[in-house]
């Protein structure tokens, strides 16, 4: 089970937006996803099609209650996406767990002895804009961390922070953590200024920088008022293609096919069927050879030396 945390401090930047969309976009490629929404405003749970209101087991229950994980995961309306939500009471766990000693492990120790872990292939975090306790056990949870950016002035402004946790977190709790990309979100390509901040932020992260870009799209901001991913609210549109693209080069990045081999199992089509599901008739995905080399293991604690994006 691969683990990502998709993390900001800053807000409003794309990281639910990139959750759920990467989270959907994997799923159709026959992978089994679980979203966690770490964030108490709970905009992923909504994006699915929850009630955080009504909600009566949320991620609160597992971080301050230890209620096991397998009596949180929800199915949502897409196949193979699984969720568990969060509500507003998420916001108190802070304060809740502050004197709690190994309160950044709690998630880690959930997910180990989540008896169905081996079943899915992917987690999701959705961390909150904040470098709190709810980030800080994703963190110590995920194996790879996706950063998705605005790129806006201001944006690299906070990073230096952020990379410094996450350094922080590498050498103290979590050894395995890699920082898979850095995602432009919310690009519009039309104006000089994304073009230069571009230009900046792939100065300062090289390697790290997705070639994916996810551009401005009206359609990406409808889809969570209909609790729907983009690929079932808007398929044709640029969001759908994009975030389709991004899935295509996070599988590369982290050494894992572009289908799920037991999608490929399940699904491929006899010799003399002209027929073949929307999945496996993908002519889009990208394919990586199923020999392709995965992402070494740990390395320098130094984010920036880190070789992550093996697709560069
Ligand atoms: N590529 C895009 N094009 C247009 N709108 C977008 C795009 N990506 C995200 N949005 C919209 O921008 C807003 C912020 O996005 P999102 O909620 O994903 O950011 P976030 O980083 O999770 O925010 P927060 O820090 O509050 O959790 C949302 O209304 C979302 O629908
Ligand atoms: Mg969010």
């Amino acid at each position: 089970m691969k683990r990502i945390a998709v993390i900001n401090q800053k807000g409003g930047v794309g990281k639910t937006t990139t959750t759920v969309n990467l989270g959907a976009g994997l799923a159709r490629r026959g992978y089994k996803v679980l979203l966690l929404d770490m964030d108490p405003q709970a905009n992923l749970t909504v994006h699915v099609d929850k009630r955080p209101d009504l909600e009566s087991n949320t991620l609160t229950n597992l971080l301050v209650e230890d209620v096991p994980l397998k009596d949180l995961v929800q199915p949502t309306t897409t196949a193979n996406l699984f969720v568990v939500p969060s509500d507003t009471s998420l916001a108190g766990v802070e304060q809740v767990l502050a004197n709690r000693i190994g309160r950044e492990t709690i998630l880690r120790e959930a997910l180990e002895a989540f008896p169905a872990a081996k079943d899915f292939d992917f987690v999701l975090f959705d961390c909150p804009p904040s470098l709190g306790v709810l980030s800080a056990n994703a963190l110590v949870a995920a194996d790879h961390v996706v950063i998705p950016m605005q790129a806006e002035y201001l944006s690299l402004q906070g990073m230096a922070k952020l990379l410094e946790v996450i350094q922080l977190v590498q050498k103290r709790l979590n050894p395995q953590l890699q920082i898979a990309c850095v995602l432009p979100c919310m690009l519009d390509s039309r104006t000089n200024l994304s073009t230069e901040v571009l230009r900046e932020i792939d100065a300062h992260f090289g390697s790290m920088l997705a070639k994916s870009r996810i551009r401005n799209n009206v359609k990406l901001a409808e889809a969570p008022s209909f609790g729907r991913s983009i690929f079932e609210h808007a398929p044709d549109s640029n969001g759908a293609r994009d975030y389709e693209a991004f899935a295509g080069e996070f599988l590369g990045m982290i050494g894992m096919p572009a289908q799920s081999p037991r999608a490929a199992v399940a699904e491929a089509p006899a010799a003399d069927s002209p027929t073949a599901d929307s999945q496996a008739a993908d002519a889009t995905a990208p394919t990586v050879p199923p020999n392709a080399t995965p992402v070494a293991e740990p390395h320098g604690e130094t984010p920036g030396a880190q070789e992550a994006s093996a697709s560069g």
